[in-house]
């Protein structure tokens, strides 16, 4: 089928050469020429594992141009994932969802054209974009006679850093649609994934347990409020865990067994009980706060969501009291902190916990020292005030400090050679930030080993 994608962002990007990779005719268009130049070199722009692979080997399906009028005609699908970056009052700014959607209309020239919201957007735009397309494609002198379209929405839950895999072997497929047209038009786009049919990349195999993928076909106000659900969940999720834990370091239980233990019940599940510093990154805190928002608009609280972001934020002071407790004066003292990236394999920044981390101690007069294996050249452009703090090396995280917080659980800091650090540092003290250390371990290396816990 013929595709368009708008945007190469993060979504777009992955949504674009995932569907050229499947055998899909993809455009992808972007204002930015320097993104458009880079990706007609083959040069992926964001940092994801496995991505200039897959720009490889859907290279002979993929073109990247700047111009609409080149990108949108004769899509069956065109898909808009452009940027909705949050206003000073913290709603989303959909100032680029409109012009997107209003070049999209002066473009569309299929005699049926779906046009998908990727960008996650708030409840209703769905209904909000089909008012827009509809106005500017009614002002054009060039209207085609045979021209039909409608919105749908369908949400990515690709997680960064996991994105090709998310994308290829994902859970579930969700579409929503008021048009019946719509739904069978994306139904046919995601056979090959909803049938696995596909022949998976070598660099991300198939999982042995993956058969077909369910695909969720609804209306589509039901499914713009999955998005919103799904990712709600997850966080409060996370600090369900987290506010347990809490408790379990003053009762003298251990987190890591009452997570196993709750885990196991297939009702509750394994996945996203990990305790520690909490969720960062651009979607649950932009998500959890957009869904509380929507609440309000029909004047309905929405405690629990809001419950799950206050004990979010708490964990990132409870690690500054941990160390306080511990050291009792934090003036003065040299603290390391390993990972700055939100999560692992990815440079993501946004609403990172190791920021927030670090400006709490160096306001109670800490001196501290960051690190990353990849984040660090992004870190130094988007966090001046916290640049002079970076540590170019991991020994340098760690040289003379007072006590070192695992913030981020990158694979180079599981496998570090532990015993060696003892010696670079003026007190042996970790706060085991991700709860994955192993408080015997580390103890038996000659650490004094913290966990969020206590
Ligand atoms: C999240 C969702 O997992 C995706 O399904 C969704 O598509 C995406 O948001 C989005 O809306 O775009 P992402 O933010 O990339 O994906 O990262 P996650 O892997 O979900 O991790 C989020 C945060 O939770 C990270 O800071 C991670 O360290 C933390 N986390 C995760 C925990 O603290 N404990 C856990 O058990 C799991």
């Amino acid at each position: 089928m013929k595709v368009c994608v708008v945007g190469t962002g993060y979504v777009g990007l992955t949504t674009g050469v995932s569907l050229a990779f499947l055998g899909h005719q993809v455009t992808c268009v972007d204002l930015d020429q320097d993104k458009v130049d880079m990706l007609r070199a083959g040069h992926c722009p964001i940092y994801e594992p496995g991505m200039d692979d897959l720009l490889a080997e859907a290279a002979a399906n993929l073109t990247f141009t700047t111009s609409y009028e080149q990108a949108v005609p004769g899509a069956d699908v065109v898909f808009v994932a452009v940027q909705t970056p949050s206003a000073a009052d913290g709603s989303p700014d959909l100032r680029y969802l409109r012009s997107a959607a209003e070049s999209v209309a002066q473009n569309l020239d299929n005699d049926f054209t779906v046009v998908v919201n990727k960008s996650t957007v708030p409840i209703g735009s769905g209904n909000w974009v089909d008012a827009i397309l509809r106005d500017s494609f009614a002002l054009r002198d060039d209207r085609p006679e045979q021209c039909e379209f409608a919105v749908a929405s369908n949400p990515e839950f690709l997680r960064e850093g996991n994105a090709i895999h998310d994308t290829l072997f994902p859970d579930r497929i969700v579409i929503g649609s008021d048009n019946p047209r719509s739904l069978e038009v994306l139904n046919r786009l995601y056979r090959p994934i909803i049938n696995q049919t596909f022949t998976a990349p070598s660099f991300a195999p198939r999982p042995d347990d993956t058969t077909a993928v369910p695909l969720v076909s609804t209306d589509l106000a039901s499914a713009e409020l999955i998005k919103y659900a799904a990712n709600a969940f997850l966080a409060l999720k996370i600090s369900f865990v987290n506010e347990i834990g809490q408790l379990a370091g003053k009762v003298g239980a251990d987190i890591t067994e009452v997570a196993r233990g709750i885990g196991l019940d297939q009702r509750i599940g394994s996945r996203f009980l990990q305790p520690g510093v909490g969720w960062g990154g651009s979607c649950f805190g932009k998500d959890t706060k957009a869904l509380i928002a929507t609440g309000a608009e029909y004047n309905y609280e929405m405690p629990i969501v809001q419950a799950a972001r206050d004990i979010n934020q708490r964990q990132r002071a409870i690690a500054v009291e941990r160390l306080q407790d511990e050291l009792r004066i934090l003036k003065g003292r040299r603290i390391g902190l390993l990972g700055i990236a939100f999560k692992p394999n990815t440079d993501d920044l946004r609403d990172s916990p190791s920021l927030d981390i670090a400006n709490l101690l160096i306001a109670r007069g800490a001196r501290v020292r960051l690190h990353d294996p990849i984040a660090g050249e992004r870190f130094k452009r988007e966090q001046p005030e916290l640049a002079p703090f970076l540590s170019e090396t991991i020994d340098g995280a760690f040289d003379d400090c007072d006590a070192v917080v695992l913030v981020t659980e990158w694979a180079q800091y599981l496998e570090l050679d532990w015993g060696k650090v003892v010696g670079l540092m003026r007190t042996p003290i970790v706060l085991d930030g991700r709860n994955v250390l192993g408080r015997d371990r580390m103890t038996r290396l000659g650490f004094k080993y913290l966990s969020m816990a206590g």
